[in-house]
């Protein structure tokens, strides 16, 4: 018997969803305790599993009825334990991953309306089958879901060139928390009609209802691309051979991502087949991956033009261009891969933080610097989406360092980061969300008028406190 959930009210959800829609036994719930940075681990009596909005509506009515507390879950891999219930059991998990169908494409309309559990990658496959590109693209795409990357505004490697998931979404179908059905389902371009519903969900966590369809907005697939991998001298180098490529061509740039040595190190030598295109090693690399929908947009040219000012200028050091599809694949891995290869170095401590792109160089510097004075022989380990001033502040454990030890510092570490990032009119939180990691920095960066309106929608629009408790909000 599931811990803290009412035979009658268990019998219900059974005969509404079928044993394929209700999960009880242990070694089902198991992979939906847990985060993927393995952070927090949950109970929860039961997973619920519907296989339409209309029988998640109807289960949240029968659980709101009850006062069962519901956590949405898309793929889990939240990183900053957003998606998985707390220790007290009593929290019900509900899995959108059976709600993957995809409602509708028109390539005219450039449109395509998908349920909430469709993985990430699905649609972007079935947007380039229709001859169109869904952009939105970030390093667990193969498992994260639309309703999660609507839920966290997720950004990822492509927000330079087609902004946040919030940009990339026309309309929204909603249940609320009592169960009612919103179909906001509109594929309008214009459609200033009152306060904009559709943006209060996105970004929200789950914490004021399911998303369970939305209207994507989609786009002309590229016609050329070319990636390069540059060893750069800096990090005032790398912020520079941005502003090039970007004086050049701003709607060239597709993906401006800084690495750092120590990053790409542990790639080369801890994941299988890591290998680097450069001949010797650097302290700071980019990936500039260029597209245009344009057939003779003169790509190619221009990277070398920009490379060799560059090469002249002493910013780059050494770039080698993609001449394959395998080649580009092969560079874009050592940056996608990035998070498994600090996660096989042992413990690390992630800061997902914002600045001005204009200050990118002094937060790397200044953070670092003031990592190590807190923790000497701490790997800062700083990579991620430079062009949208989006760094991943990390810190690796020193070698030989206990792990546990070392996670011991992670909230010192955290504040030590964020002291540079509030002094850069920065962001603690760029594109994870606060999830459950972050609340308790709510009050001190967004306290007063802002958090205190925060509450007030969250009780007006789940005045019984249900929709994912302990997340986001303080
Ligand atoms: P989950 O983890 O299941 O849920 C995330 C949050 O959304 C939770 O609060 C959950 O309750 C809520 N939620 C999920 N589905 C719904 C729904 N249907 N309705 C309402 N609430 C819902 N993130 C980035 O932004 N950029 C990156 O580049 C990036 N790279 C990553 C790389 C790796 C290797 C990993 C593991 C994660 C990365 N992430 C990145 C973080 C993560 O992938 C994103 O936050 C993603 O959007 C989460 O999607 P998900 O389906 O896994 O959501
Ligand atoms: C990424 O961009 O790879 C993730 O968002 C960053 C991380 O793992 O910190
Ligand atoms: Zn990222």
């Amino acid at each position: 018997m599931p811990d803290d959930l009412s035979p009658p009210l268990l019998d219900r959800l059974s005969a509404l969803l079928g044993p394929r829609g209700i999960l009880t036994e242990a070694a089902d719930l198991e992979p939906h305790l847990a985060d993927w940075r393995l952070l927090y681990r949950g109970r929860t009596p039961c997973v619920l599993r519907p296989a339409s909005t209309a029988e998640l509506a109807e289960a949240v009515r029968l659980c709101a009825a009850a006062g069962m507390p519901l956590v949405p879950q898309g793929g889990n891999t939240s990183m900053v334990g957003g998606a998985t219930p707390d220790e007290g059991g009593r929290q019900v998990v509900v899995s959108l991953a059976r709600m993957n169908r995809i409602r509708d494409l028109d390539p005219l309309d450039m449109t395509m309306t998908a349920e909430a559990g469709l993985v990430l990658k699905a649609a972007q496959d079935a947007a380039a089958e229709a001859g169109c590109l869904f952009p939105l693209s970030l390093g667990a795409e193969g498992t994260a879901t639309i309703g999660g990357v609507l839920s966290t505004n997720a950004g990822g490697n492509t927000t330079v060139r087609y902004g946040n998931a919030r940009e990339l979404m026309l309309g929204l179908e909603v249940v609320l928390p009592d169960g009612q059905v919103w179909n906001g389902l509109r594929r309008l371009r214009k459609d200033n009609t009152g306060y904009a519903l559709r943006h209060l969900f996105v970004g929200a966590e789950g914490t004021l209802g399911f998303i369970t369809a939305a209207v994507l907005r989609l786009f002309a697939r590229p016609k050329e691309s070319e990636v390069a991998l540059c060893a750069v001298r800096d990090e005032d180098a790398a912020l520079a051979l941005f502003r090039r490529f970007r004086d050049r061509d701003e709607t060239a740039v597709r993906a401006f991502e800084y690495m750092s040595g120590t990053g790409v190190g542990f790639y080369a030598r801890l994941i299988e087949g890591g290998s680097v295109p450069l001949s010797t090693p650097a302290d700071h690399y980019v990936l500039v991956d260029l597209a245009s929908t344009r057939p003779d947009a003169g790509l190619r040219p221009l990277l070398e033009a920009v490379l060799e000012e560059a090469l002249e200028a002493e910013e780059v050091l050494d770039a080698a261009i993609a001449e394959s599809e395998a080649q580009r694949a092969a560079i874009w891995r050592i940056r996608e891969e990035h998070p498994e290869a600090q996660k096989r170095e042992g413990a690390s401590v992630k800061n997902d933080v914002s600045v001005p792109v204009s200050r990118v160089p002094e937060l790397i510097r200044r953070a670092s610097e003031a990592c190590r004075r807190l923790i000497p022989g701490v790997r800062p380990v700083p990579f991620g989406h430079l062009g949208d001033g989006n760094i991943h502040m990390n810190l690796q454990q020193p070698e030989g360092m206990d792990p546990a030890a070392f996670l011991a510092r992670s909230h010192d570490i955290m504040d030590t980061v964020n002291e540079v990032v509030r002094d850069l009119d920065g962001s603690f939180s760029a594109e994870h969300g606060i999830g459950r990691l972050k609340t308790d920095m709510m009050e001190g960066w967004r306290g007063g008028p802002e958090l205190a309106v925060m509450q007030r929608i969250k009780a007006a629009i789940d005045p019984q406190g249900i929709m994912n408790p302990g997340k986001v909000l303080p």
